[in-house]
Protein backbone atom coordinates (compact mmCIF):
# COMPACT_ATOMS: atom_id res chain seq x y z
CA UNK A 1 0.00 0.00 0.00
CA UNK A 2 0.84 3.53 -0.71
CA UNK A 3 0.87 6.30 2.53
CA UNK A 4 1.14 9.88 1.28
CA UNK A 5 1.37 12.65 3.88
CA UNK A 6 0.00 15.81 2.74
CA UNK A 7 1.78 18.71 4.58
CA UNK A 8 0.15 21.72 4.88
CA UNK A 9 2.22 24.82 5.23
CA UNK A 10 0.69 27.42 3.34
CA UNK A 11 -1.41 29.32 6.23
CA UNK A 12 -0.78 32.94 6.83
CA UNK A 13 -0.34 32.49 10.75
CA UNK A 14 -2.22 35.49 11.71
CA UNK A 15 -2.97 34.37 14.90
CA UNK A 16 0.63 34.23 15.99
CA UNK A 17 1.06 37.80 15.99
CA UNK A 18 4.76 37.36 14.07
CA UNK A 19 6.18 38.91 11.55
CA UNK A 20 7.56 35.42 9.83
CA UNK A 21 4.56 33.17 8.97
CA UNK A 22 4.46 30.51 11.76
CA UNK A 23 5.65 27.26 9.70
CA UNK A 24 9.14 28.98 9.16
CA UNK A 25 9.19 30.37 13.04
CA UNK A 26 12.36 28.87 14.94
CA UNK A 27 11.23 25.97 17.47
CA UNK A 28 14.02 24.53 19.13
CA UNK A 29 16.59 23.78 16.85
CA UNK A 30 14.21 24.06 13.29
CA UNK A 31 11.59 25.72 11.70
CA UNK A 32 7.75 24.94 13.33
CA UNK A 33 7.16 23.13 9.87
CA UNK A 34 10.76 20.92 9.84
CA UNK A 35 9.36 19.15 13.09
CA UNK A 36 6.51 17.11 11.88
CA UNK A 37 8.14 16.27 8.81
CA UNK A 38 11.05 14.47 10.24
CA UNK A 39 8.77 12.60 11.75
CA UNK A 40 7.11 11.36 8.45
CA UNK A 41 10.45 10.61 7.24
CA UNK A 42 11.48 8.28 10.19
CA UNK A 43 8.15 7.20 9.76
CA UNK A 44 6.39 3.93 7.84
CA UNK A 45 4.98 6.31 5.15
CA UNK A 46 5.73 6.02 1.90
CA UNK A 47 5.75 9.50 0.72
CA UNK A 48 5.12 13.42 1.53
CA UNK A 49 4.17 16.16 -0.49
CA UNK A 50 4.25 19.80 1.05
CA UNK A 51 1.66 22.10 0.37
CA UNK A 52 3.28 25.68 0.40
CA UNK A 53 2.12 29.38 0.25
CA UNK A 54 2.19 30.54 -3.38
CA UNK A 55 5.82 31.56 -4.17
CA UNK A 56 7.36 29.43 -1.19
CA UNK A 57 8.43 26.72 -3.42
CA UNK A 58 11.82 26.92 -4.17
CA UNK A 59 12.69 28.90 -0.82
CA UNK A 60 11.04 25.79 0.55
CA UNK A 61 13.28 23.18 -1.76
CA UNK A 62 16.23 25.23 -0.65
CA UNK A 63 15.87 25.91 2.88
CA UNK A 64 13.61 23.40 4.61
CA UNK A 65 13.56 19.94 2.15
CA UNK A 66 17.23 19.82 1.58
CA UNK A 67 18.83 21.80 4.24
CA UNK A 68 16.75 18.82 6.83
CA UNK A 69 17.34 15.68 4.46
CA UNK A 70 13.45 15.22 3.72
CA UNK A 71 13.97 12.51 1.14
CA UNK A 72 10.69 11.44 1.11
CA UNK A 73 9.35 14.71 0.18
CA UNK A 74 8.13 13.54 -3.73
CA UNK A 75 6.33 17.39 -4.83
CA UNK A 76 6.24 20.91 -3.31
CA UNK A 77 3.23 22.54 -4.06
CA UNK A 78 1.12 25.78 -4.14
CA UNK A 79 -1.81 25.89 -1.36
CA UNK A 80 -4.49 28.40 -1.94
CA UNK A 81 -6.76 31.04 -0.18
CA UNK A 82 -8.36 29.01 2.65
CA UNK A 83 -6.97 25.89 4.26
CA UNK A 84 -9.22 23.54 1.79
CA UNK A 85 -8.08 24.63 -1.23
CA UNK A 86 -4.69 23.92 -0.24
CA UNK A 87 -5.83 20.30 0.34
CA UNK A 88 -7.26 20.27 -2.92
CA UNK A 89 -3.90 21.40 -4.74
CA UNK A 90 -2.22 18.36 -2.36
CA UNK A 91 -4.84 15.69 -3.36
CA UNK A 92 -3.62 16.40 -7.26
CA UNK A 93 -0.40 16.05 -7.19
CA UNK A 94 -1.15 12.41 -6.64
CA UNK A 95 -3.44 9.64 -7.88
CA UNK A 96 -4.06 7.24 -5.65
CA UNK A 97 -3.01 4.71 -2.09
CA UNK A 98 -4.35 6.38 0.73
CA UNK A 99 -3.35 10.16 2.17
CA UNK A 100 -2.84 11.53 6.10
CA UNK A 101 -3.40 14.81 5.44
CA UNK A 102 -1.90 16.97 8.54
CA UNK A 103 -1.55 20.30 9.72
CA UNK A 104 2.53 21.24 9.92
CA UNK A 105 1.42 23.79 13.13
CA UNK A 106 0.38 20.34 14.65
CA UNK A 107 4.30 19.79 14.88
CA UNK A 108 4.35 16.98 17.49
CA UNK A 109 2.41 14.38 16.42
CA UNK A 110 3.98 11.06 17.40
CA UNK A 111 5.48 8.15 15.36
CA UNK A 112 2.78 5.84 16.90
CA UNK A 113 -0.03 8.01 16.17
CA UNK A 114 1.42 7.84 12.14
CA UNK A 115 1.27 4.36 12.16
CA UNK A 116 -2.05 3.90 13.96
CA UNK A 117 -3.72 6.48 11.46
CA UNK A 118 -1.86 4.15 8.70
CA UNK A 119 -3.41 0.48 9.92
CA UNK A 120 -6.67 2.36 10.87
CA UNK A 121 -7.56 3.84 7.06
CA UNK A 122 -6.88 0.61 5.82
CA UNK A 123 -9.58 -0.66 7.59
CA UNK A 124 -11.95 2.32 7.55
CA UNK A 125 -11.28 3.84 4.23
CA UNK A 126 -11.48 7.23 6.56
CA UNK A 127 -10.77 8.68 9.96
CA UNK A 128 -9.54 11.23 11.87
CA UNK A 129 -7.88 11.41 14.73
CA UNK A 130 -8.85 12.91 18.30
CA UNK A 131 -8.93 12.60 21.77
CA UNK A 132 -11.75 13.22 24.42
CA UNK A 133 -12.25 16.58 25.50
CA UNK A 134 -10.94 17.76 29.22
CA UNK A 135 -13.74 20.51 29.43
CA UNK A 136 -16.91 20.51 29.62
CA UNK A 137 -18.53 21.91 25.95
CA UNK A 138 -21.52 24.05 25.43
CA UNK A 139 -23.45 24.99 22.28
CA UNK A 140 -24.33 28.85 22.22
CA UNK A 141 -26.52 31.06 19.61
CA UNK A 142 -24.90 34.59 18.19
CA UNK A 143 -25.74 36.01 21.23
CA UNK A 144 -24.00 33.67 23.57
CA UNK A 145 -27.36 32.58 24.66
CA UNK A 146 -26.12 28.34 25.89
CA UNK A 147 -28.20 26.10 23.80
CA UNK A 148 -26.97 22.64 25.27
CA UNK A 149 -24.47 20.64 27.04
CA UNK A 150 -23.83 17.82 24.78
CA UNK A 151 -22.70 14.63 27.02
CA UNK A 152 -18.92 15.03 27.29
CA UNK A 153 -17.89 11.40 26.96
CA UNK A 154 -18.61 11.35 23.40
CA UNK A 155 -17.09 15.04 22.32
CA UNK A 156 -13.77 14.91 20.99
CA UNK A 157 -11.31 17.72 19.77
CA UNK A 158 -10.29 16.78 16.35
CA UNK A 159 -6.68 16.92 15.41
CA UNK A 160 -5.16 15.89 12.13
CA UNK A 161 -3.26 13.19 10.45
CA UNK A 162 -7.03 12.84 8.87
CA UNK A 163 -6.92 9.87 6.43
CA UNK A 164 -8.59 8.68 3.76
CA UNK A 165 -8.25 6.55 0.72
CA UNK A 166 -7.49 8.13 -2.35
CA UNK A 167 -10.73 8.00 -4.28
CA UNK A 168 -13.09 8.47 -1.77
CA UNK A 169 -11.38 12.02 -0.36
CA UNK A 170 -10.76 13.32 -4.07
CA UNK A 171 -14.16 12.60 -5.47
CA UNK A 172 -15.68 14.21 -2.60
CA UNK A 173 -13.26 17.46 -2.55
CA UNK A 174 -14.43 17.51 -6.57
CA UNK A 175 -18.12 17.56 -5.44
CA UNK A 176 -17.69 19.98 -2.44
CA UNK A 177 -15.25 22.49 -4.55
CA UNK A 178 -17.86 22.64 -6.92
CA UNK A 179 -20.56 23.44 -4.95
CA UNK A 180 -18.29 26.54 -3.72
CA UNK A 181 -19.44 25.83 -0.10
CA UNK A 182 -16.80 28.04 2.21
CA UNK A 183 -17.65 26.54 5.29
CA UNK A 184 -15.35 23.74 5.73
CA UNK A 185 -13.06 23.80 8.73
CA UNK A 186 -11.57 19.97 8.28
CA UNK A 187 -11.43 17.15 5.80
CA UNK A 188 -13.30 14.98 7.43
CA UNK A 189 -15.90 17.08 7.21
CA UNK A 190 -15.94 16.79 3.40
CA UNK A 191 -16.43 13.59 3.25
CA UNK A 192 -19.67 13.90 5.89
CA UNK A 193 -21.35 16.14 3.47
CA UNK A 194 -20.34 14.87 0.55
CA UNK A 195 -20.60 11.41 1.06
CA UNK A 196 -22.77 8.56 2.77
CA UNK A 197 -19.37 7.32 4.16
CA UNK A 198 -18.81 6.81 7.71
CA UNK A 199 -15.21 8.44 9.58
CA UNK A 200 -14.30 6.46 12.31
CA UNK A 201 -12.57 8.51 15.00
CA UNK A 202 -9.09 6.78 16.47
CA UNK A 203 -7.21 8.39 19.33
CA UNK A 204 -4.06 11.05 19.03
CA UNK A 205 -2.53 12.50 21.70
CA UNK A 206 -2.85 15.57 24.26
CA UNK A 207 0.76 16.12 22.97
CA UNK A 208 -0.57 16.54 19.58
CA UNK A 209 -1.17 20.33 20.05
CA UNK A 210 -1.80 22.79 17.04
CA UNK A 211 0.90 26.23 17.45
CA UNK A 212 -1.88 28.21 16.98
CA UNK A 213 -1.11 31.57 19.30
CA UNK A 214 1.55 32.96 21.16
CA UNK A 215 1.37 30.94 24.33
CA UNK A 216 1.61 27.60 22.47
CA UNK A 217 5.41 28.54 21.83
CA UNK A 218 6.24 28.00 25.64
CA UNK A 219 4.28 24.35 25.70
CA UNK A 220 5.68 23.52 22.00
CA UNK A 221 9.40 24.15 23.82
CA UNK A 222 8.16 22.13 26.75
CA UNK A 223 7.48 19.01 24.48
CA UNK A 224 10.84 19.13 22.65
CA UNK A 225 12.17 19.53 25.66
CA UNK A 226 10.55 16.30 27.26
CA UNK A 227 11.44 14.71 24.18
CA UNK A 228 14.75 14.96 24.08
O1 LIG B 1 -4.82 28.48 10.44
P1 LIG B 1 -4.78 27.09 10.97
O2 LIG B 1 -3.82 26.92 12.13
O3 LIG B 1 -6.13 26.48 11.23
O4 LIG B 1 -4.16 26.24 9.79
C1 LIG B 1 -4.00 24.85 9.90
C2 LIG B 1 -2.95 24.37 8.93
O5 LIG B 1 -3.37 24.58 7.59
C3 LIG B 1 -1.60 25.06 9.09
O6 LIG B 1 -0.61 24.07 9.04
C4 LIG B 1 -1.55 26.02 7.91
O7 LIG B 1 -0.24 26.24 7.44
C5 LIG B 1 -2.39 25.28 6.87
N1 LIG B 1 -3.07 26.18 5.92
C6 LIG B 1 -2.77 26.04 4.55
N2 LIG B 1 -3.38 26.89 3.65
C7 LIG B 1 -4.24 27.84 4.04
C8 LIG B 1 -4.54 27.99 5.42
C9 LIG B 1 -3.94 27.13 6.33
O8 LIG B 1 -1.98 25.17 4.19
N3 LIG B 1 -4.77 28.66 3.13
Amino acid sequence: NKFTAIVLAAGSGKRMEQEIPKQYMRLGDAPLMVHCLRTFQESKVTQIVLVVAPGDVEKCRKEIIERYHITKCVAIVEGGEERYNSVYAGLQAINDGYVLIHDCARAFVSIDVIHRCMSAVTLYESCVVGMPTKDTVKLTDDHRKVLDTPDRSNVWIVQTPQCFEYNLIRGAYDKVIASADTSITDDAMIVEKATDHDVHMIPGSYMNIKVTTPEDIAFGEAILRNKH
